[in-house]
């Protein structure tokens, strides 16, 4: 266990405000006068999702959906597990997916797939707060992200190490 004076700031909290604000203003742009369904996936994605919400201005729903994929510890299984994956109907709807990070893209990928054999939506993007291109597996990119980051694990803003620190307003290392 690690107090929360181990960690190392990688995104202050005033960085992950302004990279939030930025993102909303484009996505104001994009779907302007059209209704939007957001889908959070819980849990790492929950800070994210509120903090760009307050940000929109279009007709906008929130869904949550909830995964895993990561027992414990640090290293990305590649598995997904659906937790609670109910949602309502969002054929010919405008979906943006919302996640914390995109690491392998095993979890992108599971989640386009879900969405695209379950529904027609009118438009279908894929948003994340953070982006670890380095490590990815598989063939995916998000069509939104505020940030790039290097291949360390993070903490904090909705990201956990073993349950801890999601309530972190910066994220950060240890
Ligand atoms: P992927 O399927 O490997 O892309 O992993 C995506 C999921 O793994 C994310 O939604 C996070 O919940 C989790 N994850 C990936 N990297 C980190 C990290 O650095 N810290 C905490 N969780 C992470
Ligand atoms: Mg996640």
């Amino acid at each position: 266990m690690f107090g929360n004076n181990d960690i190392k700031v990688m995104l202050t909290e005033e960085q992950v405000q302004e990279g939030i604000k930025k993102l909303g203003a484009e996505l104001n742009k994009v779907y302007e006068n059209e209704e939007l369904y957001m889908v959070c996936v819980l849990k790492g994605a929950v800070m994210f999702a509120t903090d760009l919400a307050k940000n929109l201005t279009m007709p906008l729903k929130m869904e949550f959906i909830r995964l895993s994929s990561y027992g414990s510890g640090t290293v990305s299984s590649g598995k997904v597990n659906a937790v609670d994956i109910s949602l309502p109907d969002l054929n010919d709807k405008n979906v943006l997916i919302v996640e914390d990070i995109i690491d392998t893209g095993h979890t992108a990928k599971f989640l386009i797939d879900f969405m695209n054999h379950n529904f027609h939506p009118k438009s279908l993007k894929f948003c994340s707060l953070l982006d670890k291109k380095i490590k990815r597996e598989v063939d995916i990119d998000a069509d939104y992200y505020c940030f790039e980051v290097d291949d360390k694990f993070l903490v904090g803003f909705g990201l956990d190490y073993d349950g801890q620190y999601r309530n972190l307003p910066y994220i950060g290392y240890i």
